[in-house]
């Protein structure tokens, strides 16, 4: 288990305050810096735009901005429920600051504000696995990246739904799959709500940010047009044609109500003529794909990674926001040395009907583990007893990590494509 202590405390010099819109040209310009970018105009307006939406912390030494954290506003579906959770983005330190503790300042800001605030959840997405886990973040949801070869039809195992195909202009798309994304989000934990601006500027732009050569989004719709309120699916996609091989799609995002309609939305793309790969990066590791594909060799999981990375800010109000599966009677000893408030024994109660309880107690504790695998298993997606196989959770009662996994299970796997 890491129990390292917490970095040292940042220079005294170092002032950590919300940063006005007055300073947001000042804080692009350290992002920049950080990251080794030069955007176009555009780019740099729309980042603008992003961050003008945002909690903000800088870090000042003196009058000069050397650290921003900033984090959108989001809601994030939880089992049962949704919660807010500031969902950490634009993290910069000035390469003259950097090891003084400027991020830990910053975090521990965010921290105190989400405490003021009753938020119990924050997330974000790592650039860099070894950065955040000692903050307490714990990988959430994970994501495979699929391969389909498509030079020949594919191989199905179910028989897809004959509903009609359409293509959507992307301009009319957000109001159509806002409507299907928002009836289904709350199946999934690790969703945020996605707001009118967030589909058009990240779903729907014209470019992609990291491949010229791909087309503009399409966007496939299954469904009806004369009753938009009954999309059963869809999928929006890239192309690119390539002189050295068949042509790719670029699958971004693939939602549909039932197998039968995601086989429909899968044969569509793999059907597309002068193409002859799908390329998935976003897909859910309980994929229903993996299953109903009949040849496995033309279906194919080329990576794994992890996504959204969970902070339980709160430890008892997270818990207790949840729903369950089943029911427990757990006593937990949780490590947090930079929230202190979440440390100690605490004894989880969870009854028939759902209902739980986490109270503070002297009993002995059933498990022993870091707050950030109890984030990773916040969601019902990554089972404790693999942390006790893998020796950084501890169980000191046998079968406590297996009953907790069984309350903490949700029906689907937690996942999300939202990055940020
Ligand atoms: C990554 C970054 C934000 C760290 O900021 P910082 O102010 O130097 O971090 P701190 O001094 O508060 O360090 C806190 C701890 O994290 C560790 N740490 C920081 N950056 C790390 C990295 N890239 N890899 C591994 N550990 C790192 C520090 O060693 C320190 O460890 P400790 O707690 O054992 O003492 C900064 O280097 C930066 O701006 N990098 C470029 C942009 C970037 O990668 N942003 C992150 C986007 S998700």
């Amino acid at each position: 288990m890491d129990s390292a202590p917490p970095s040292p405390a940042p220079s005294t010099a170092i002032a950590f305050r919300d940063l006005p819109d007055t300073d947001l040209d000042r804080a692009l310009d350290l992002v920049y810096l950080a990251f080794h970018e030069t955007p176009e105009d555009e780019k740099r307006k729309h980042h603008h735009d992003l961050l003008r939406g945002c909690e903000r912390v800088g870090a000042y030494d003196g009058r000069t901005l050397v650290g921003l954290l900033a984090a959108f506003r989001f809601t994030m579906s939880v089992p049962g429920g949704e919660l807010p959770c500031p969902s950490v983005t634009f993290v910069s330190v000035a390469p003259t600051h950097r090891r003084r503790g400027v991020l830990s300042g910053m975090i521990a800001a965010l921290f105190e504000r989400c405490g003021a605030s009753d938020r119990p959840l924050a997330a974000l997405w790592a650039s860099e696995d070894a950065i955040y886990g000692r903050f307490g973040f714990g990988p959430a949801t994970y994501n495979n990246t699929v391969e389909v070869k498509s030079e020949r039809p594919l191989d199905l195992r179910i028989v897809p739904s004959e509903g009609p195909l359409r293509l959507v202009d992307p301009a009319a798309a957000p109001e159509l799959l806002a409507a299907y994304y928002d009836r289904t989000r709350a199946a999934r934990a690790g969703r945020i709500d996605r707001t009118e601006a967030w589909w058009r500027e990240e779903w729907m732009a014209t470019e992609d940010e990291e491949d010229d050569d791909l087309s503009p989004p399409r966007v496939v719709v299954l469904g009806a047009a004369d009753d938009p309120g009954r999309v059963t699916g869809y999928a929006i996609y890239r192309t690119k044609g390539r002189d050295d091989a068949p042509g790719l799609v670029r699958l971004d995002e693939l939602e549909a109500d039932t197998p039968q309609a995601e086989a429909a939305l899968w044969r569509y793309l793999a059907s597309i003529d002068l193409t002859g790969l799908i390329q998935a990066w976003g897909r859910p590791l309980d994929d229903p794909l993996l299953l109903f594909a009949g040849d496995r060799d033309q279906v194919r999981v080329t990576g794994q990674y992890p996504g959204l990375r969970v902070r339980l800010v709160d430890v008892r109000a997270a818990l207790l926001a949840r729903s369950w599966a089943a029911p427990a009677d757990l006593v937990l000893e949780v490590r947090d040395p930079r929230l202190p408030g979440n440390e100690g024994r605490f004894r989880l109660t969870v009854t028939g009907a759902g209902g739980a309880a986490y109270e503070p107690t002297d009993a002995p504790a059933d498990l022993t583990l870091d707050v950030r695998e109890l984030g990773s298993a916040y969601l019902g997606g990554a089972p404790l007893v693999s942390f006790v196989r893998a020796g950084v959770v501890t169980e000191h009662t046998p079968g406590a990590a297996a009953a907790l996994d069984a309350a903490l299970a949700t029906a689907l796997l937690p996942h999300t494509v939202d990055t940020f």
